[in-house]
């Protein structure tokens, strides 16, 4: 099959660590606890989390974080509150990731326009700190190896804990980060993480999620391993073969030199090794890294194409003193690309035009939280329109969409978030990269979008300037851009591609006149705004039908007219591909979405989709808008729009012919057709034959729910979703186009509801449905010190108010001693079906806990978190109630002594409301995950006056990713 690549070429590079390339001793320092069958591993770390709201503001509401003399900043392991190792997070939320708060939150007018009025943010301060906790085991034979936490994406502002040690701040919410942990561990016991997400602030005009919504990972390494995105893999194609230049980045964390082999290996997409590299003996002392290159040729390779995007795997293995010590898999693409000035773009030196949609990375039903099935689905959909080139607006995307994209042949626009020269900036724009310079899919990295301050002018050709050459040194093989609108004369002049964002605020021809040697591509154009199946403007429900000219000056069939006359340009992004949350132009509250998608923000198509599919696929297109359901409308004219491929449309109403037109390129037909019940037919010809008929008829009521999964059979892996459409039809079968019932949802089997969604840009009804958890704190601690043999508080005691415990003591607990604890919490109204517990902590060796006089457990045994206890309506009162505890006697060393003002807390948890979710127009979408049982899943639907349906979806066995428990 492949020859081994002929040369060899080991380049040692310094890094800024230190020296490499010493004399060393002929011993590895590879641990001995480092299994040789799996030396790495990488564990999914998403399930089992903690969560509670925190504040921006109040320190009481933080649960007192950083309030101790002595913070986290001032001395190493004063993490306290919840970033404290002992913190007790008993009665918080239990989450699984990635997880989205602000999908989760209601709407409200006082939220922020960008982000669809969730009410999260700077008006919020209840809601726009998020806490997370995570408790797990390190086994006692990780000793030795090292271990890392890696975060794909936390928004935003986050800060990280580890048994109560800072690890450090990430301001951004698109880039991902890391920290050691191996220093900190308690090996052979629990350790938590702690983090905390902070959302006053935003980063973009758009909807942006808020908390960990992306993967968490455990990474355990040997000492000398494959550094964090340490392979850069790329490739030339010569004739009938492949070069594949292969950079590794080695790093030796142990304390002594390690001399070692390198083993690079190519597989093919069937799993055969087709070329292989060493380079041997290596040698780099204790804590320096160095960057060896080898070469390895491919012969006769199977280029990755968007018509078969064919991956390849290459193994880095590293041995040393014939132990294996790492090894390392980097998916990669054979593939070449090219911007040209005068003739676009090019990949394996074909032409392409690029086809692309620019999306904002959230969904109907989990807002930021998108599971990787998800991206799959979002991924599958656009390529079914025809569409070729995904641009990531406007920041770095989730690891899986790029994944998603290798994988089904997309090409990717990778964005940064803020341009700017600064460390901090040019930090992003460096993980961007170097995170993702190895997805074939990525063909053009952009340094920034419509930087409005310095787009126009010399500040931001420099910047431009700068950010450019800096990408260029990291990624020699890709090119960048800038997407401009309107400042021309800055960034215009120094930006390798040139992006233009609409061309009503841009001049193509005449940039490329003035600039001949530079490229150029239409990163934005505008879709038109529109709601799906609405075809007449609502604007008190901020319903739009299908715009002639849209906000930004034109529509799809501007839009690609243009690009599709200039050879010289790469193609264009129309904003958008799916709607999206936020932004909601030119609509206010109580609009909260924005519609400028192709598809709704559930993936259900517009008609301007069908537009694009005619002359952007090679498939039959012929489709017929509006809906046939007016009544009230008898005789008056329906402007008819056709979009299709055929040479040729007729058109029909009720069998008589309304005239044969021959469909315009790149174009529309129309028809005026005076209103009257029944069926308006297309009948498309070709050649001169009828090929294709399509009807659009009057429907009858809804009768029927009916419900399609987009896949029936499923992974039984804890993550894998079937995305379920929900459709009204009538007798006929004929899906009815104005339906609006409310359907509610239950689902049965080893599988949970993750989110619901409709498309309606307005609607305010919640995507998820969860437990509402209100948390109380027990205040008001009073204390003291009793007889021995005290067993129960007096009768007269327990009746005390709190001014009449005045004089008691704060508790100032000594060891040895049995003390009489008072505190209390107040209670509003209660929730009715509102289940009451109360978590204590564990403050003696035997507690006795009374509520009101009510005496709930006896001789409570010190656990770790402390009693959690049942409360029953019968003991409780509203407003204060007195808890109290006979404490015999205080342990040496109650867990939370440093926090003696809060201890426990009283959880109402309200039970998860029935799903459901009103269709629109005609469609809602359900989404379903699987999870680690398979078996059976049947999600059944009731709605009035229809009768239920069901479907059942496979959950098949299959093997979960590793991860922590
Ligand atoms: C563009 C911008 C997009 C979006 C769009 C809405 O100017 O780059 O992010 O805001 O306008 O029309």
């Amino acid at each position: 099959m492949s020859r081994p690549a002929p040369s060899l070429l080991l380049v040692a590079l310094l890094t800024a660590l230190g020296v490499a390339g010493v004399a060393l001793p002929a011993q590895s320092n590879a641990s001995p606890a480092v299994a040789a069958s799996s030396p790495r591993e990488h564990l999914l770390m998403d399930s089992g989390w903690r969560f509670a709201f925190g504040h921006p503001s109040d320190p009481q509401k933080d649960f007192d974080h950083a309030t101790s003399y002595f913070s986290y900043l001032t001395k190493a392991g004063y993490g306290d509150g919840p970033a404290a190792e002992k913190f007790d997070d008993s009665a918080w939320r239990q989450l699984d990731l990635p997880h989205d708060w602000a999908v989760e939150a209601p709407f409200d007018n006082r939220g922020s326009h960008s982000h669809g009025y969730k009410a999260i943010g700077r008006n919020f301060p209840e809601r726009s700190v998020g806490w997370y906790r995570k408790t797990f085991t390190v086994p006692a034979t990780d000793l030795g190896r090292r271990i890392g936490i890696e975060f794909d994406g936390v928004f935003r502002e986050s800060v990280v804990w580890i048994n109560g040690f800072y690890l450090g701040r990430q301001p951004s919410g698109y880039t991902g980060f890391r920290y050691d942990l191996t220093d900190y561990l308690n090996y052979g016991g629990e350790n938590v993480i702690s983090v905390r997400a902070d959302v006053t602030l935003e980063e973009g005009w758009f909807y942006e999620g808020a908390g960990i919504y992306r993967h968490v990972w455990l990474n355990k390494t040997a000492p000398l391993h494959v550094a964090p995105y340490g392979t850069f893999v790329t490739t030339e194609v010569q004739n009938e073969s492949a070069m594949v230049t292969v950079r590794t980045t080695l790093i030796n964390e142990g304390s002594t030199a390690a001399r070692f082999d390198i083993d690079q290996e190519i597989f093919s997409a069937s799993g055969q090794a087709i070329a292989t590299e060493s380079v041997k003996a290596s040698a780099l002392a204790a804590g320096v890294g160095a960057e060896y290159s080898s070469v390895l040729k491919v012969a006769n390779p199977q280029l990755w194409s968007l018509e078969s995007p064919t991956l390849h795997r290459l193994v880095t293995t590293i041995r040393s003193g014939g132990t294996l010590v790492d090894r390392y898999e980097t998916t990669f693409g054979i593939r070449t690309v090219r911007f040209d000035p005068n003739e676009g773009f090019f990949l394996n030196d074909r032409h392409v035009l690029l086809k692309g949609t620019n999306n904002h990375q959230d969904h109907a039903g989990v807002g930021t939280a998108v599971p990787d099935a998800l991206q799959d689905f979002r991924i599958a959909r656009l390529k079914e329109m025809g569409v070729n080139a995904y641009r990531c607006s406007h920041h770095p995307p989730a690891p899986e969409l790029l994944e998603a994209c290798d994988r089904l042949g997309m090409l990717v626009i990778d964005e940064n978030r803020l341009m700017g020269p600064s460390p901090e900036q040019l930090n992003q724009l460096e993980q961007m990269i170097l995170r993702d310079r190895n997805h074939p899919s990525v063909i053009l990295w952009s340094l920034g979008n419509e930087e409005w301050a310095i787009e126009g002018n010399l500040k931001g050709a420099r910047i431009t300037a700068t950010m450019t050459a800096f990408a260029q040194r990291l990624d020699p093989t890709r090119r960048s851009t800038v997407a401009i609108s309107g400042g021309w004369g800055g960034t215009s002049t120094t930006v390798d591609v040139v992006g233009y964002n609409y061309i009503n605020q841009a001049d193509p021809d005449k940039q490329h006149a003035k600039f001949p040697q530079q490229p150029g591509v239409g990163t934005e154009e505008t879709t038109t705004q529109g709601t799906r199946g609405i075809y007449f403007d609502d604007r008190p429900n901020a319903h739009l039908s299908p715009q002639p000219k849209g906000d930004s000056g034109g529509n799809c069939e501007k839009g690609w007219q243009y690009y599709a006359a200039r050879p010289f340009l790469a193609g264009l992004f129309f904003w958008t591909g799916f709607d999206s949350r936020g932004e909601s132009t030119p609509f206010s509250f109580p609009a909260v979405s924005s519609q400028f998608g192709l598809m709704d923000s559930c993936g259900f198509p517009k008609d301007s989709y069908y537009f694009l599919q005619s002359w952007w696929t090679d498939q039959p297109v012929l489709h017929l808008f509006p809906h046939w359901n007016w009544p009230g409308k008898e005789g008056q004219p329906i402007n008819v729009w056709c979009y299709s491929n055929c040479d040729e449309v007729e058109l029909m109403l009720n069998g008589q012919t309304l005239g044969k037109k021959i469909v315009p390129r790149n174009s529309h037909l129309e028809w005026n057709v005076p209103y009257q019940p029944g069926a308006l037919e297309a009948r498309g010809f070709r050649g001169g034959k009828q090929t294709e008929t399509t009807r659009v008829e009057t429907t009858g009521a809804p009768t029927k729910i009916i419900l399609t999964p987009d896949r029936a059979k499923i992974s039984a892996n804890g993550e894998d979703i079937s995305v379920v459409t929900i459709q009204v039809v009538d007798a006929a079968g004929h899906t009815v186009p104005t339906a609006d019932n409310l359907v509610t949802f239950e689902l049965e089997g080893p599988g949970h509801l993750l989110g619901v969604g409709n498309g309606d840009p307005v609607s305010h009804e919640p995507d998820r449905f969860v437990a509402a958890l209100q948390l109380l704190l027990v205040e008001n601690w009073r204390g003291r010190i009793v007889p021995a043999g005290t067993a129960a508080p007096s009768a007269s005691e327990s009746q005390l108010t709190l001014p009449q415990l005045a004089n008691w003591q704060a508790p100032l607990p000594k060891a040895g001693e049995i003390y009489d604890l008072s505190a209390s919490f107040s209670l509003g109204t209660l929730p009715a079906d509102g289940q009451l517990h109360l978590h204590l902590p564990s403050l003696g060796l035997k507690t006795t806990v009374w509520l009101n006089g009510h005496e709930l457990a006896r001789d409570l045994d010190t656990s770790h978190t402390g009693p959690i206890i049942a409360l029953e309506a019968k003991q409780l009162v509203d407003g204060v109630n007195r808890v109290q505890l006979i404490v015999a006697p205080f342990t040496e060393s109650p867990k939370h002594l440093p926090e003696l003002t809060r201890l426990g807390v009283v959880q109402i948890r309200t039970p998860t409301p029935v799903w459901q979710r009103q269709v629109f127009n005609g469609y809602a979408q359900v989404l379903v995950q699987a999870e680690k049982t398979s078996g059976s899943i049947r999600l059944t639907t009731h709605a009035k006056n229809l009768p239920s349906a069901s479907v059942s979806l496979t959950a098949a066995p299959a093997a979960a990713r590793p991860s922590v428990p």
